[in-house]
């Protein structure tokens, strides 16, 4: 199977923070960043494997810094490694500043998708 690099993966997701999706203080709830960083990892280990994939397992999160009511948030996710079935993706979470447009990492995640077949059995991927 031929090797593939990061940037073939590389999926970016930019969105606001809108009202539903933040907690009693106006920042974002963790449960939607997760949900916000898990598709864009779907989407990079489907990029790579170019199959059905799962979540496996979510290994580091690091919520380093709260994201404000209305600020605008960028999720960059790529696989890193890939082993038999499963694939490491890295995530990088910036957070846009409206007047200079200047992006602070925010947050960072690594989490790990495995490549199934129609039944939902663990399949080769690049690497
Ligand atoms: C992930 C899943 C496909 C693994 O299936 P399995 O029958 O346990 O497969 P295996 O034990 O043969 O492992 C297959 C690969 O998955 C990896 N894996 C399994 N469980 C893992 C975990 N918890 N974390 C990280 N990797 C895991 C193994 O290391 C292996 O990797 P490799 O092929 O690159 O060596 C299966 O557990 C599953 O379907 N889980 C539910 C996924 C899901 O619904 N996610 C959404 C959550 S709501």
């Amino acid at each position: 199977m031929e090797a593939k690099t990061p940037k073939e993966s590389r999926t970016i997701m930019t969105d606001m923070v809108l009202p539903g999706e933040t907690n009693p203080i106006n920042n974002l709830f963790g449960g939607e960043l997760l949900a916000r960083m898990d598709r864009a990892a779907g989407i990079s280990a489907r990029r790579h494997s170019r199959r059905i994939v799962v979540t496996a397992s979510v290994n580091h999160v690091a919520f380093n810094r709260a994201i404000p009511l209305g600020s605008v948030v960028t999720v960059d996710a790529k696989v890193s490694r890939a082993f038999k079935s499963s694939m490491e993706i890295y995530i990088d979470v910036w957070i846009e500043d409206r007047e200079s447009g200047i992006k602070d990492k925010a947050n960072e995640a690594i989490y790990t998708f495995v490549a199934v077949d129609e039944t939902g059995r663990p399949v080769r991927v690049p690497n």
